[in-house]
């Protein structure tokens, strides 16, 4: 295996059936510029679908029919695991029980997903049972550097809405990554805009939705989550053997 891994991070597509196909143009959009740059790997942070129906992951699912490299999906708040394991063919990695974290063994780069959402709720959740099975998880490969991708930013973002609706008990998240230096990005999605934080020593990277873009609202009377004309897109994660990650923001 070759000490070179790229990893093309799509999130918060929001696949809609009633959009004539604009969310999911925008995700092939962002696959089809992933395979430009050779991505190994392709992963999809969450908010799959707009509406948790299933006339949507039918409309996912015609989308991400023939990836450009093998493609991995976990869900967010605007998801609904029980379709997404019955829904989307193909996708047999899903556990088909409990909630929907995996780890992607195969590649130079350990990718570890953490399902967090709570189901009806906007907000995520680290519970003490999900932070143990990350906690023996990474301690399994201790020496392969590693990427959790979950669905909520594990900060503050300052944002008067998105603090609100976050991943609430984050600090159990921290305590986890500190034990074990291996872990080298965290990569979510959430916000619809590009945002950088951390988590213990990991730096964390939002990435953008493909769909549309949020702006801030940091003061009393802003709008909440106003629309802005910034640029939709997706994160490409390129990581060598000798030069550790870059992250870099791709616009579509
Ligand atoms: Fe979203």
């Amino acid at each position: 295996m070759s000490g070179k891994f790229i990893l093309a991070q799509i999130s918060d597509t929001h696949v809609r059936a009633d959009d004539a196909g604009a969310a999911a143009a925008q995700l092939k959009k962002a696959m089809a510029q992933a395979a430009a740059y050779r991505a190994d790997a392709i992963v999809l942070t969450g908010d799959l679908v707009n509406d948790e129906l299933r006339e949507e992951y039918a409309a996912l699912a015609r989308a991400i029919a023939d990836p450009p490299a093998p493609l991995f999906l976990m869900p967010g708040n605007h998801d609904a695991r029980g379709h997404m394991r019955a829904l989307l063919p193909g996708h047999d990695y899903l556990p088909q029980a409990g909630n929907l974290s995996y780890v992607i063994e195969h590649f130079p780069v350990r990718i570890v997903v953490l399902d967090q959402i709570v189901p009806g709720e906007t907000h995520g959740l680290l519970t003490p049972e999900l932070a143990a099975w990350l906690d023996r998880t990474l301690a399994a490969a201790p020496n392969k550097p590693t990427i959790i991708a979950l669905h909520h930013p594990p900060f503050l973002t300052h944002d008067l809405l998105f603090d609100r609706i976050g991943l609430l008990d984050a600090d159990l998240l921290a305590e986890v990554i500190a034990h074990h230096p291996q872990v080298s990005r965290v990569i979510c999605g959430h916000h619809h805009r590009v945002s950088f934080g951390q988590c213990a020593h990991a730096p964390v990277i939002v990435a953008p939705s493909t769909s549309w873009i949020y702006g801030l609202a940091m003061h009393d009377g802003q709008p909440i989550a106003p629309r802005t004309s910034e640029q939709p897109g997706w994160m490409l994660h390129a990581w060598t053997e000798q030069g550790g990650f870059a992250s870099h923001f791709m616009g579509l």
